[in-house]
């Protein structure tokens, strides 16, 4: 990968065209305010940004991913002070929630303002809504002065990005410009939760792990993967089953299996954990000696695209206990297995 120079693409997004990466805040926010995309580091993965109040900009973000229109994207903002701007009402329990939460890796689910763009919710009445704590993403919100719609940067169901290398690789010639911000800290995305009924429901875990939400929401419930729909609009769209999936088929064991090569086949191995001899894998990605949840999830998506570009035939994942962020990296693994059987 090499570092560009020269324009932006115009109106960018031209598959094929050339995609310049670097740490030019005051450029990457000229071309969110004329309507084109750049690749935003966070502290959970990198985002795909465009101005969010701008539906033109935000379509672009849809055919760049290759993601169905159903699934809404999360708006990001420098500050709670810029909540209006999106949202119509603040439930009481926003604040207790930012105060310990934002900025950080919490998607608050809120009743929309009309300015927000159909497409940004999929046409559902909330709007995802986050305050990212990643220095970059924070000037390149406030210099841009947009809100700014982003899911995570990389092609529609595949491997979530946490470094500007992973961006390129997945959306290189379908963005006009790559904010380099470092490896994610977090790696994992960020938890997102409804509060758009009386009791708050967690629609996807993440980087704020169960313990933290029982402690600050007191009861709330779970939305289940099974209970989504696939093919419209749901109200909890990001649960689809098959999703962050490597193209090598993943097979999951429980976190105190033993883990076995299969027979006949090249099988690479993600793992945690002391144990230190394992015969028979032909690569072995080991995320952290104690498995310390954190440390797995800072390099649980690189670890994933590692073993998926080494020409295995199938990954064999060990599923983390399930605690802290150990709980949304399962769900991950979860989806990713999901219909890649061999
Ligand atoms: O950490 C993150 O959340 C990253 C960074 C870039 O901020 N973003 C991210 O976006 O993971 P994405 O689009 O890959 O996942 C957003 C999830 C999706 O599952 C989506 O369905 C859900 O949030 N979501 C967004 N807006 C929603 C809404 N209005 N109602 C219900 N779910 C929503
Ligand atoms: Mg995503």
């Amino acid at each position: 990968m090499q570092s560009q120079s020269g324009n932006p693409l115009p109106w960018g997004s031209t598959p094929g065209g050339m995609t310049q990466f670097g740490t030019d805040v005051v450029r990457a926010a000229g071309i969110l305010r004329a309507g084109g995309l750049v690749g935003m580091p966070t502290e959970t993965v990198y985002g795909l940004a465009a101005n969010a109040l701008d539906a033109c900009a935000v379509a672009k973000v849809f055919a760049a991913k290759g993601r169905p229109t159903f699934d809404p994207l999360i708006v990001h903002l420098a500050d709670v002070s810029e909540l209006p701007a999106v949202v119509s009402a603040v439930p009481p329990l926003v604040w207790r929630l930012a105060e310990s939460c934002w900025p950080g890796p919490l998607t608050l689910v809120l009743p929309r303002a009309a300015s927000v763009p159909d497409l940004v919710t999929s046409g559902l009445p909330g709007v995802g809504v986050r305050i990212p704590a990643h220095a970059m993403a924070q000037r390149l919100l406030r210099e841009s002065g947009c809100p700014l719609a982003a899911p995570s940067a990389n092609p529609f169901g595949g491997i979530s990005p946490t470094t500007a290398a992973h961006v390129m690789a997945g959306l290189g010639g379908r963005v006009d410009y790559v904010l380099d911000g470092g490896p994610c800290r977090v790696g994992v995305e960020s938890t997102v939760v409804s509060l758009m009924g009386e009791i708050p429901v967690v629609l996807r875990p993440g980087g704020v792990g169960p313990e933290r939400l029982a402690e600050l929401l007191g009861h709330y419930e779970t939305a289940r993967p099974d209970a989504a729909l696939e093919d419209s609009a749901q109200p909890a769209p990001g649960m689809l089953s098959r999703h962050y999936a490597p193209r090598t088929p993943l097979r999951l064991i429980a976190a105190s299996d033993v883990a076995i090569p299969v027979p006949g086949l090249r099988s690479g191995l993600l793992t945690w954990g002391p144990e230190s001899e394992i015969p028979g894998f032909d690569r072995i990605f080991r995320l952290c000696r104690e498995g310390n949840p954190e440390i797995c999830a800072a390099g649980f998506f690189a670890a994933l695209r590692d073993l998926d570009s080494a020409g295995l035939d199938v990954i064999i994942a060990r599923q983390f206990r399930e605690l802290g962020l150990g709980v949304a990296l399962n769900d991950r693994l979860r989806r990713g297995a999901a219909g890649g059987e061999k």
